[in-house]
C-alpha cells in the first residue's frame, strides 16, 4: 500500500518526504484554511507541494458545477505534471470527470461513499476513487467494511485505464491496518496518524533495554 499525506502543510510534507514513505499528497479546502491559506495563493502553494512530492497531488475544485469544475480543474493541471484534480462525485462532476479525464488529467473522486459512486466515477474516467472511512464512522456506521466493499467491487471490472482507491478520511492506524488487509491502493493519512504508524510501546521499550544494555557494557 502507498502511503499519501492528507494535509496542506508544506513542514509535514517535507518530513514525511525525507522519511522515503510519501508517495503522494491530498489537500482539501479544509486543510488549506486550517494552515491560514488564502484563495489567492492556492496556486502557487499547490506548486510548491508538487516541487517537493514526485507523485500524484490532488488539488480540489471548489466549483459544484460542471464548467466551473472544468475550467478550475483545466488551471489546477497546468500547475505541475504531478497534479490530479480533486471532483466530488456528483452527476456534475461526472461530467467534469469525463470532460477533464479525455483531455489526460489524472482526477481524484472525492466523497465517495458507496459501491455505485466508486463505479460510475471510474466508468467516467478517474484515476482514483477516494472512499471516505471516517466519516462513516462519525455517523456509527463501519467505514471500514464500507472500504472492503467499493475495494472488491472495482476489482471485478476492467475500466480500460487503471483506477486505484484511496482510503481517505483514515483517523488511525487500525484505519490503516484495515485498509491494507482489504487490498487498498493507497491510504492517505493526517500526519498524526502517520507518526503514530512508525510507533509500538515494544519498540519503545526494546530500545530503552538497548540504551540500558549499552551504558553496562560501555562501563565494563
Ligand atoms: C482526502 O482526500 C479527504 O478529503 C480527507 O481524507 C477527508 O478526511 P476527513 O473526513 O478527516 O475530513
Amino acid at each position: 500500500m502507498k502511503f499519501f499525506l492528507d494535509t496542506a502543510d508544506i513542514a509535514e510534507i517535507e518530513e514525511a518526504e525525507s522519511w522515503g514513505v510519501l508517495s503522494g499528497v491530498t489537500t482539501n479546502p479544509t486543510l488549506y484554511s486550517r494552515i491560514g491559506g488564502k484563495l489567492a495563493n492556492f496556486h502557487e502553494h499547490v506548486k510548491s507541494i508538487c516541487s517537493i512530492v514526485g507523485g500524484p497531488v490532488s488539488a480540489e475544485v471548489v466549483s459544484l458545477e460542471r464548467d466551473g469544475m472544468i475550467r478550475e480543474g483545466e488551471e489546477l493541471a497546468a500547475l505541475a505534471p504531478n497534479v490530479a484534480v480533486k471532483v466530488p462525485v456528483t452527476p456534475e462532476g461526472l461530467a467534469a470527470i469525463k470532460a477533464l479525464s479525455a483531455k489526460g488529467v489524472s482526477i481524484n473522486t472525492t466523497l465517495c461513499f458507496t459501491v455505485p459512486q466508486a463505479l460510475l466515477a471510474a466508468r467516467a474516467g478517474t484515476r482514483y476513487v477516494s472512499p471516505f472511512v471516517g466519516r462513516f464512522d462519525d455517523i456509527s456506521e463501519d467505514g471500514i467494511e464500507h472500504l472492503g466493499r467499493t475495494v472488491a467491487a472495482l476489482a471485478n471490472y476492467d475500466f480500460g485505464h487503471p483506477v486505484e482507491v484511496i482510503a481517505a478520511s483514515i483517523r488511525s492506524a487500525n484505519h490503516v491496518t484495515q485498509a491494507a488487509l482489504l487490498g487498498a491502493d493507497i491510504a492517505t493519512v493526517p500526519f498524526a496518524v502517520l507518526k503514530n504508524l512508525v510507533k509500538h510501546p515494544l519498540t519503545d521499550r526494546g530500545l530503552d533495554a538497548f540504551l540500558a544494555d549499552w551504558e553496562k557494557v560501555k562501563n565494563s
